[in-house]
């Protein structure tokens, strides 16, 4: 008998690492709303790619090892600058780039065939170090700066997500965009067998390595109905504030977009159908954010509301993760086009914290399709 649509309901394998249920998303044994309110974005990377919760050393220890291995390749570098131009002309989108600047990575890294469970945790460690710098000499590329400490791949004092929006920007984020900007990170940083974490699983099953895996992975991510629905709300968003300085209310934009059976993007989940508890989470520390810049993002803030609710009550579909996140972002200034770049600085834990399990308990992923074409054919007719 075929499976429902998209694999719908079937469950394709353990985890030890996540746990997703309606109201419930479990980390390794800790609820994701009590990691955003205590952890840091470092100390839950420690949690999925090691294992647990780490000591006051170990997790020195960690931060050491992500802040040395920050700098990238020259050769990656000199791969983003030749990425401007095609970033500028659109037939690249920095979702691109980062995948190749990945699997590039990979060529260039000495353990890259060496799939054993050491290799797999120090190219972890390497890949989760390195994508703040991609991200963030990119944008430096993209805005036509110059890039910004390529030598040490940012400020040693500063953690992942402090780090992250100093490359990209030259400025030191305040200590409140830092916790924003690290509380987002936590909450995308793992999803059991999302479509991307899958995709790694498969490739990974294949006994295939750490850099391909993570490679294919952001390609799957790069898609508006999984990560790329962070930036895809944002641009509905500017839409429906666009309709509402003219109209000056919502429901017509709306019910426009219901007569179209239009797809509104950070709304819905394969899993959690009565609502994300992570996007409740984000969405008040990107209204914080937002009250704290002025009234156009504290505007997009009440719009986003509004959508939110007739959504809610004539549809009975509820934000996801990625519908606050674009709001928050974007109130935090940060170019629309790198909102899922952002995810995979975070995921890239996951993603090897699954690459990792697949290959410590390996059986190739092979499963076998219903075929509906036709038969009895023959080719001269
Ligand atoms: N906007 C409008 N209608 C939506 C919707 C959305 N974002 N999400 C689901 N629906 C509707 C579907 O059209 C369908 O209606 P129907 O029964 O009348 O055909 C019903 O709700 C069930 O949706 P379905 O597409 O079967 O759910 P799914 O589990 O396959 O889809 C998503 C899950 C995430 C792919 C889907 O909700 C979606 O496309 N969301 C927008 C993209 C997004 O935010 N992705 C990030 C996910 S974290």
């Amino acid at each position: 008998m075929a499976a429902k649509g998209g694999l719908e309901g079937i469950t394709a394998g353990d985890t030890a690492i996540c746990s997703v249920e309606q109201g419930a998303l479990i980390y390794r044994g800790y609820e994701i709303a009590d990691l955003a309110a205590h952890a840091t974005f470092e100390e839950v990377a420690f949690l999925l790619l090691i294992g647990h919760q780490p000591s006051g050393d170990e997790l020195d220890q960690f931060r050491a090892e992500l802040v040395a291995e920050r700098p990238i390749p020259q050769q990656v570098t000199d791969y983003l600058r030749s990425a401007g131009p095609m970033l500028k002309s659109g037939t690249a989108v920095p979702m691109d780039v980062l995948r190749t600047a990945v699997s590039l990575l990979g060529n260039l890294d000495p353990q890259s065939q060496d799939i054993s469970a050491d290799a797999n945790l120090a190219k972890s460690k390497r890949l989760t170090a390195k994508m703040p710098t991609i991200i963030g000499q990119m944008q430096n590329v993209i805005d036509g700066r110059d890039l910004v400490e390529p030598a040490t791949g940012g400020d040693a004092t500063l953690g992942h997500a402090a780090n992250l929006l100093y490359l990209m920007t030259g400025q030191k984020p305040s200590a409140a965009r830092t916790r924003v900007m690290d509380v987002s990170l936590i909450l995308y940083a793992e999803h059991d067998y999302n479509a991307s974490t899958f995709t790694s699983r498969v490739i990974a099953a294949t006994m295939s390595d750490m850099h391909g895996a993570v490679t294919g992975a952001i390609a799957a991510l790069k898609g508006s109905l999984h990560g790329g629905a962070n930036e895809a709300a944002m641009k509905m968003l500017k839409e429906v504030m666009v309709y509402e300085a003219e109209h000056h209310e919502v429901q017509g934009w709306m019910d426009t977009a219901f007569a179209e059976k239009r797809k509104l993007m950070g709304f819905g989940h394969r899993v959690y159908k009565n609502g994300d508890h992570r996007a409740g989470i984000l969405h008040k520390l990107g209204r914080e954010v937002a009250e704290e810049v002025g009234p156009e993002m504290v505007r997009l803030f009440d719009i986003g509301e509004q959508v939110q609710t007739i959504m809610s009550e004539q549809k009975g579909i509820f934000p996801n993760v990625d519908y606050p996140c674009g709001m928050t972002y974007f109130s935090m200034g940060i170019p629309v086009p790198q909102y899922t770049s952002i995810f995979v600085a975070s995921r890239i834990t996951g993603w090897c914290a699954h690459v990792m399990e697949q290959h410590a308990n390996n059986r190739l992923i092979r499963p076998i399709a219903n075929y509906i074409g036709p038969n009895d054919l023959t080719w001269n007719g």
